[in-house]
C-alpha cells in the first residue's frame, strides 16, 4: 500500500485557514460596504442632514412612507436603483463626518416611479367633485405626475391639502389653449342655487358685492371683465337704433362702457342719467 504524498496530509489545516480568510474579506465586505449600504438606502438615513427637515418631517406623516425616498426620486430602472445603492455607500461615510450638505440624489419624480404603484389613472376625483381625465393629460399631452401633483408630498397648497391646486390647471385652461368653463372640470361642486334662475345674466351686477362671489370666482383677475368685453344677447343687429330705449330701462350699460365709449359716437356723454364716471367692472 503506497503511502499518503505528503501534500495531502497537511491539506486539513491549510484550507481552514483558506477558509478563515474568505471569511474575514466576507465579513469585511458585509460590514465595511453592504450594511453601509443598506442603512444609507433607507429613508431614516436623510433625518440627519438639517438641511432635508422640510422634506423629512412631513414625508414622515405622509400616505407615501412605504414609498421611502427612493421609490419617488430615483427611476426604478434596475441600473438606477443599483448605482443609487452604490453611491450611497460613499454618502454614509461622507454623512460621519460632514452633514452641512445633503447629497443631491433627489432628482425629480419620474412617471415610470409613480406608476410602479399607481396603475388605476381615474377619471374623476376620489371625492367625484372633479372631472381630472388622467390618461388624456398623461399619456396623450405627456405630462409629469408632479407638474400637477408637486404638492404630493412634502409640501401642503395654499388650501392646506396635498392635491393639485386650480391655478396649476388654469395654466393651460385659459380659454385658449384649452377649456376654463367652471363646468368642465367641477362636477358635484355646482354653481349656488342663485345662480340657476333664468335672469341670472341680467341680475347678477346687482349682487355682486356679496363676498361669496369672491370665493369663487377670484381665480383669474379679469373673469368677470372677459365675459363684459364679449357682445352680450341683447345687442341684436338693431341694437344700434334701439339702445337708446334700453338705457331708459336699465342702466346696465356701464358694466361694460365707459363714457368715452359713447362719446365715439355721440360726441358727448348721452344724457339720459348715464353716469360716465362707473368704470368697467372687474
Ligand atoms: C411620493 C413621492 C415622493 C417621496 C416618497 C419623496 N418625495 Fe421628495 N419630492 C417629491 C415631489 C413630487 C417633489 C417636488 C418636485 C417638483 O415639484 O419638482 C419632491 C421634492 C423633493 C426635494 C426638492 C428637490 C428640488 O430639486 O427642489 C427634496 C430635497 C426631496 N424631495 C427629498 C425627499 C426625501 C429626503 C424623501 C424621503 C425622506 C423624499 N423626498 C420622498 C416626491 C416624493
Ligand atoms: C411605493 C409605492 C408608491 C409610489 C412610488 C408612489 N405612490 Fe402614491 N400612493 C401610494 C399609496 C400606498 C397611497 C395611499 C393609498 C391609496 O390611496 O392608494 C398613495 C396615494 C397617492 C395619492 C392620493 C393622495 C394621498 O396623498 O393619499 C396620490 C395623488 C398619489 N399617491 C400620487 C403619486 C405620485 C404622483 C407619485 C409619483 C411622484 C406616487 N404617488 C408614487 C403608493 C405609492
Ligand atoms: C393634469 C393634472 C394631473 C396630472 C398630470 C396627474 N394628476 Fe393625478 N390627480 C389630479 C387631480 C386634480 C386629482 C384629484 C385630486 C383631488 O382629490 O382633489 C388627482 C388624483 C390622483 C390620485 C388619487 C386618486 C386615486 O385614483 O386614488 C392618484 C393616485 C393620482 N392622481 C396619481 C397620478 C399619477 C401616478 C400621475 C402620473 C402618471 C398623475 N396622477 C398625473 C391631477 C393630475
Ligand atoms: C399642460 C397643460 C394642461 C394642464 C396643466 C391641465 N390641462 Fe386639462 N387639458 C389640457 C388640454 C390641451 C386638454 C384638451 C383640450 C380641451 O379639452 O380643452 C385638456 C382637457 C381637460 C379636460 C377635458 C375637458 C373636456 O370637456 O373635454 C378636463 C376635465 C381637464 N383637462 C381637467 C384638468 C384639471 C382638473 C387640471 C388641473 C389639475 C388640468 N386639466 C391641467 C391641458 C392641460
Ligand atoms: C381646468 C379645471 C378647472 C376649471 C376650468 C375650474 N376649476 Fe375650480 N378647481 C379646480 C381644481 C383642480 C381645484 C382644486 C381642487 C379642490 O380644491 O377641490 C378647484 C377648486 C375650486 C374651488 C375651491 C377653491 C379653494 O380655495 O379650495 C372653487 C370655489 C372653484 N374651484 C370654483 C371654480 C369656478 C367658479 C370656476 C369657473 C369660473 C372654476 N372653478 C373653474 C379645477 C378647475
Ligand atoms: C357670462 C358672462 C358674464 C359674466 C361671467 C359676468 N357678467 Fe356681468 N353682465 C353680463 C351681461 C350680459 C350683463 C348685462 C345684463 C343685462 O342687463 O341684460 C351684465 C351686467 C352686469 C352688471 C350691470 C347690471 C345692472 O343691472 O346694473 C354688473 C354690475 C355686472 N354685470 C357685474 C359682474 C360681476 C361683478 C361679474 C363677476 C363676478 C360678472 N358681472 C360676470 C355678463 C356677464
Ligand atoms: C360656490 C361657488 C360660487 C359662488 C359663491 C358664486 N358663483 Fe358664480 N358661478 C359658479 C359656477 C360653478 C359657475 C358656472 C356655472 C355654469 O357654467 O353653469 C358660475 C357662473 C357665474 C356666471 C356666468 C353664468 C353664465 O350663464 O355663464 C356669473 C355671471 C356669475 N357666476 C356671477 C356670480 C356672482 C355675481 C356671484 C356673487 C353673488 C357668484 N357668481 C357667486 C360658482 C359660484
Ligand atoms: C356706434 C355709435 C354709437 C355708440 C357707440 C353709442 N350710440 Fe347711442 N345712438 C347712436 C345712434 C346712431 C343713435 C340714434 C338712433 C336712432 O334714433 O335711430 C343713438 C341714440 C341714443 C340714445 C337716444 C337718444 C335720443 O335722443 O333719443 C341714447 C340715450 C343713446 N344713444 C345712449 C348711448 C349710450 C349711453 C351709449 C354708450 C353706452 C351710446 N349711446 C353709444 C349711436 C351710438
Ligand atoms: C355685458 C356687457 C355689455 C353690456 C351690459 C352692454 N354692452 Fe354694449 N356692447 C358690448 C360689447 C362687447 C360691444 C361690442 C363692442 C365693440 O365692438 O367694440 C357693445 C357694443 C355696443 C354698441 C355699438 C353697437 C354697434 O353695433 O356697433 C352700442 C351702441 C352699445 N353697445 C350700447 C350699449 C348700451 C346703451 C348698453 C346699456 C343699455 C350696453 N351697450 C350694455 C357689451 C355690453
Amino acid at each position: 500500500m503506497p503511502l499518503k504524498p505528503n501534500s495531502e496530509l497537511g491539506s486539513s489545516p491549510r484550507r481552514s485557514h483558506r477558509l478563515i480568510r474568505v471569511g474575514l474579506v466576507v465579513f469585511a465586505v458585509l460590514v465595511l460596504l453592504v450594511l453601509p449600504g443598506y442603512l444609507a438606502s433607507r429613508p431614516g438615513f436623510f433625518e440627519r442632514y438639517p438641511s432635508l427637515s422640510d422634506q423629512y418631517g412631513p414625508w414622515s406623516k405622509s400616505t407615501h412612507v412605504e414609498a421611502g425616498c427612493e421609490g419617488c426620486h430615483v427611476s426604478p430602472a434596475v441600473g438606477s436603483r443599483a448605482a443609487y445603492r452604490v453611491r450611497m455607500v460613499g454618502e454614509f461615510y461622507r454623512s460621519i463626518v460632514f452633514r452641512a450638505k445633503a447629497p443631491a440624489v433627489f432628482s425629480a419624480p419620474t412617471n415610470e416611479a409613480c406608476l410602479t404603484c399607481h396603475s388605476d389613472l381615474r377619471s374623476v376625483s376620489p371625492a367625484g367633485d372633479l372631472q381630472i381625465p388622467h390618461r388624456a393629460h398623461v399619456t396623450v399631452l405627456e405630462m409629469q405626475c408632479i407638474e400637477c401633483h408637486s404638492y404630493l408630498v412634502h409640501e401642503l397648497n395654499p388650501q392646506g391639502k396635498h392635491t393639485p391646486t386650480m391655478e396649476g390647471c388654469l395654466t393651460c385652461h385659459d380659454g385658449d389653449r384649452a377649456k376654463d368653463a367652471c363646468t368642465a372640470c367641477h362636477t358635484a361642486k355646482a354653481a349656488p342655487a342663485t345662480h340657476s334662475g333664468a335672469d341670472w345674466l341680467v341680475v347678477h351686477g346687482t349682487k355682486k358685492d356679496d363676498p361669496a362671489c369672491v370665493s369663487c370666482h377670484q381665480w383669474k383677475d379679469d373673469w368677470c371683465a372677459d365675459c363684459h368685453s364679449q357682445r352680450p344677447a341683447s345687442h341684436g343687429s338693431d341694437w344700434r337704433a334701439v339702445h337708446g330705449e334700453a338705457v331708459k330701462r336699465n342702466r346696465s350699460c356701464e358694466a361694460c362702457h365707459d363714457g368715452p365709449f359713447c362719446i365715439r359716437c355721440h360726441g358727448e356723454v348721452p344724457p339720459d342719467n348715464f353716469d360716465a364716471g362707473l368704470k368697467i367692472v372687474e
